[in-house]
């Protein structure tokens, strides 16, 4: 379907759905079959061509998940989107379709755990060095993409410490030396950052938190250029696809992405605020602080904060150990980004994959806790901070 321009609330509900569908159902139906069969062999060689619209087998393309390709290529103001089975796998096609031995990659050190693993042990062993900066330190960014690079890959705001990186800037230095930009754009989702229109050329999510926001459904998406996404496409026709019921939950959950994303961004800023002025509370992370280092980027290129913060308790993992299991509305979970509100430490969530001192080197206390604001009533949720930090006292 061809690409939709409206507002992003509307797009989160029309995108990829306003054509017939079958049978004129109003919503986009669930179509698990594996193959799709033709009565001539003119109309089956123009469809398997490319030539005609249509579907051949559900490894290559398939019309629920298209309705998903299509939603999240228009949230994110993109020629183009494919699918994956989830975020991780969005992540290393769009590495391995991009990148060739000998390639150079530069990014951060404050990537997602699982793409911090691709960096270190999967790409050396396929010939691709990598060199992770100083997330926060974009003049040394700047200097190791003049010393040469292939892909500036970057995540903003970042798992679980909430740095904000500035995507114009890096996008300007990246293309000067002809070296291509991606964004994990999973945190801020379109509705709070739209990194293709500040200069990327790939967005990456893992659709599995707020696009989906139920936490039901795995998948990843990879929005680009028509001649990018091409290229990933070919990468991920042949790897595996996103299962159709996925791409269902996924696209009923997007529906109220602008929703859940508006009441999230202002709980976790009421609740970052609250934080603060508390006791025992050593740190908070949050890009809609003031006095977050990176308030002034944050502001500039996003319209909302996100619903992620993280917070350090003074007594850290032993106070931790007491306060989280008293929390009435909250999952102790490895997610983030669903109508619930979840909470866990990094070394159990994001950063499991990591050692103690890998941890350490990226600046996550072992006292960290990772929240991830959900969409209840924000007096219910600091009314609970509130009951667990006092077995503290
Ligand atoms: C920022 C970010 N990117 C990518 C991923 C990986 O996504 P998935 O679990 O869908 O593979 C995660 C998972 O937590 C994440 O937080």
């Amino acid at each position: 379907m061809s690409p939709l321009k409206a507002q992003p609330a509307t797009l989160a509900v029309w995108g990829g759905e306003t054509g017939p569908s079958y049978e004129h159902a109003t919503q986009v139906p669930v179509v698990h079959s594996v193959s799709f069969g033709y009565e001539d062999l003119d109309t089956w060689e123009a469809v398997a061509l490319g030539r005609a619209p249509g579907h051949i087998y559900s490894r290559n393309s398939n019309p629920t998940v298209r309705a998903f390709e299509d939603k999240i290529r228009d949230l994110e103001a993109a020629e183009a989107a494919t699918s994956f089975s989830s975020g991780m796998a969005a992540i290393s096609a769009t590495l391995f379709a991009l990148l060739r031995p000998g390639d150079r990659v530069v990014s951060i050190k404050d990537s997602y755990g699982g793409t911090h693993k691709l960096f270190m042990e999967f790409l050396p062993a396929f010939g691709i060095q990598v060199q992770l900066c100083e997330t926060a330190n974009a003049a040394q960014i700047e200097t190791e993409i003049a010393r040469g690079c292939r892909l500036l890959y970057l995540e903003t705001p970042t798992n679980p410490t909430a740095k904000v990186i500035d995507i114009a800037r890096l996008a300007r230095a990246a293309h000067a030396c002809g070296a291509l930009v991606a964004v994990d754009n999973t945190f801020a989702t379109p509705i709070n950052q739209q990194p293709l229109q500040l200069g990327a050329d790939i967005v990456l999510h893992s659709a599995t938190k707020y696009l989906g926001g139920h936490a039901d459904a795995l998948g990843g998406a990879a929005c680009g250029s028509s001649a990018l996404i091409k290229r990933l496409f070919h990468f991920r026709e042949i790897n595996g696809a996103l299962s159709p019921m996925d791409a269902y939950h996924l696209l009923r959950g997007m529906k109220t992405l602008a929703l859940r994303i508006e009441r999230q961004n202002a709980s976790a800023l009421s609740i970052a605020h609250w934080l603060e002025r508390h006791p025992h509370i050593e740190q908070v992370n949050y890009p809609g602080l003031e006095r977050h280092p990176q308030h002034a980027i944050a502001r500039s290129q996003m319209r909302g904060f996100g619903g992620m913060l993280s917070f350090s308790v003074r007594g850290g993992l032993e106070a931790i150990k007491v306060i989280l299991p008293r929390l009435r509305f909250a999952h102790r979970a490895a997610n983030l980004g669903c109508v619930e509100t979840v909470v866990g430490p990094p070394l159990l969530t994001s950063h499991v994959e990591c050692s103690a001192e890998e941890r350490a080197a990226a600046g996550i206390p072992e006292g960290l806790v990772r929240y991830s604001t959900g969409i209840e009533a924000v007096s219910d949720l600091i009314a609970d901070l509130e009951q667990a930090l006092r077995a503290l006292d």
